[in-house]
């Protein structure tokens, strides 16, 4: 069967030309024919492979393209990439590698497609389309990729022992696609990753990062954190998650399993944000209660200040994999410190719990009630239903209380300055008293977020404090 319609952008055409005046052979290879048999939309990576030099192909093609796009080339490699149209394309020759153990580089040598295809990790990913002349569009499949499409299967071409072991990383991508395809990891190649999975040492965080923050990404997240665990490569990358695996009992008091709670509450998360960082914070949200276990006699098993202690966990997760510790970070801790928050309010909702509850969260606080809900994960349908009833009697208020009072961003009414003025103050202690006395008078409703009433308080506070005015 030929597949010309997957290569109709004109920009096959003139690879096709360019190789032809070359007097080689090439293919497009890789995610976007994977891309095209699962109709996964317009792929902006095309990857070409070329029997003989791929950076003179990648020249050649750039000579016959209007406007002559830069050539980038990756000499130690042996590749180059140049854009067209929005698209990255990157070329390589096609080659044969031989890994040694304690390196993810390889020994290169030049191959044939078929070489290429077997280097490559996994079947549905060594799929190539002809760009030659004779048979342009033509699809060469030797291990069954478009099967492996068809039945949802993730299947390496060689030995699983081998590509694994070989590129480490492929272990994770398994993990990865599978989980963004909703697809099976063929049982040769899972016991594969088990026996291969101490090898991820040798992979910078920064990519296991990228296929994490991929997994985190997709509709399903769990289906990524169980392979993960049940794998055991999750010990040797998030081993704040495995420590919140089992159930402990004692004098028959039992509490949930936080591990599969918290795979739960990312796949609620899903459903509702694409924020990657709001699906990280519910992903940690409960890394606090592993060490903060305990079972105490009459009341049973606590996890006291766990929110308090995840949010320090949080940096030093971040930190360890080289993921950036900027407001990125502070917003995960931000979340992780405050997800018990609302659940108080799902009892009984106050003004003035709601109006601290803005006030803290400031600018995150819908954030904040998106990651709260998601963590309603009870399996008693009564409790389940009341507990959501009451979280959106809690956005209703949040709402009326915000456009009352906005304290969202909140700024005080009266100033530091004022202050000073009224009572001819230089800087001191006592202003920080009425400015708090202000603050707080607020946030219990006791008087409106507004200048006059504010400078009322502020007169009386004063007296207190045994000041007079100015
Ligand atoms: N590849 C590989 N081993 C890796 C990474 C990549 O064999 N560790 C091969 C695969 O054939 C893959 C191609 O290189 O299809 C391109 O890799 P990449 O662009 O990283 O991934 P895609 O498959 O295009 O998918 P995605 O864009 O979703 O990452």
């Amino acid at each position: 069967m030929n597949h010309k319609q997957a290569l109709k952008h004109n920009i096959f055409e003139i690879i096709s030309q360019s190789a032809e005046e070359l007097q080689l052979d090439c293919f497009v290879i890789g995610g976007f024919v994977r891309d095209y048999f699962l109709e996964r939309g317009n792929a902006k990576d095309i990857d070409i492979v070329a029997i003989g030099s791929g950076i003179e192909l990648a020249q050649q093609v750039s000579k016959n393209l209007p406007h002559q796009p830069k050539v980038q080339v990756f000499k130690t490699y042996g590749t180059a990439m140049l854009c067209y149209d929005d698209i990255e394309i990157e070329f390589v020759g096609a080659r044969k590698e031989s890994y040694t153990e304690d390196s993810r580089n390889p020994v290169v040598e030049d191959g044939t497609l078929e070489d290429d295809q077997n280097r490559r990790d996994f079947t549905i990913n060594a799929l190539a389309l002809s760009l030659n002349q004779d048979n342009f569009g033509v699809l060469l499949d030797p291990f069954n990729g478009v099967e492996d499409l068809d039945k949802g299967i993730i299947r390496t071409p060689l030995d699983p022992n081998i590509t694994y072991s070989d590129d480490p990383l492929r272990m994770m991508r398994a993990i990865r696609f599978a989980t963004q395809l909703n697809f099976t990891i063929e049982k040769k190649s899972l016991n594969a990753i088990k026996k291969n999975k101490d090898r991820i040492k040798i992979i910078t965080k920064e990519r296991i990062v990228v296929e994490l923050n991929k997994i985190l990404e997709s509709d399903t997240p769990s289906i990524g954190f169980m392979l993960l665990e049940k794998t055991g490569l999750l010990d040797y990358i998030l081993p704040e998650l495995t420590a919140l695996k089992g159930i402990d009992e004692i004098e028959g008091q039992r509490h949930k399993d936080n591990f599969y709670h918290t795979l739960e509450v990312v796949d609620n998360i899903a459903k509702t944000t694409d924020n990657l960082w709001l699906r990280w914070a519910a992903l940690l949200h409960d890394i606090g209660k592993a060490p903060t276990k305990k079972f105490q006699k009459k009341i049973g098993w606590t996890f006291h200040a766990h929110e308090f202690v995840g949010a320090k966990m949080v940096y030093k997760l971040f930190k360890r994999l080289k993921m950036p510790l900027n407001d990125k970070m502070k917003f995960v801790q931000k979340m992780v410190l405050m997800s018990s928050r609302p659940i108080v309010l799902a009892s009984e909702v106050t003004d003035s719990a709601v109006r601290r509850l803005i006030f803290d969260a400031g600018e995150h606080v819908d954030d904040l009630m998106t990651l709260c809900e998601a963590d309603i994960t009870t399996k008693n349908p009564k409790k389940f239903k009341r507990y959501h009833k009451n979280f959106k009697l809690v956005r209703d208020k949040i709402e009326e209380v915000e456009e009352r009072d906005r304290v969202r961003n909140f700024q005080p009414p009266v100033s530091g300055e004022e202050i000073m003025k009224a009572f001819n103050l230089k800087p001191s202690k006592e202003i920080g008293i009425i400015k708090d006395a202000i603050k707080e008078a607020i946030l219990e409703g006791e008087i409106p977020n507004e200048h006059e009433a504010a400078f009322q308080l502020m007169i009386e506070k004063g007296k207190e404090l045994g000041l007079t005015t100015a």
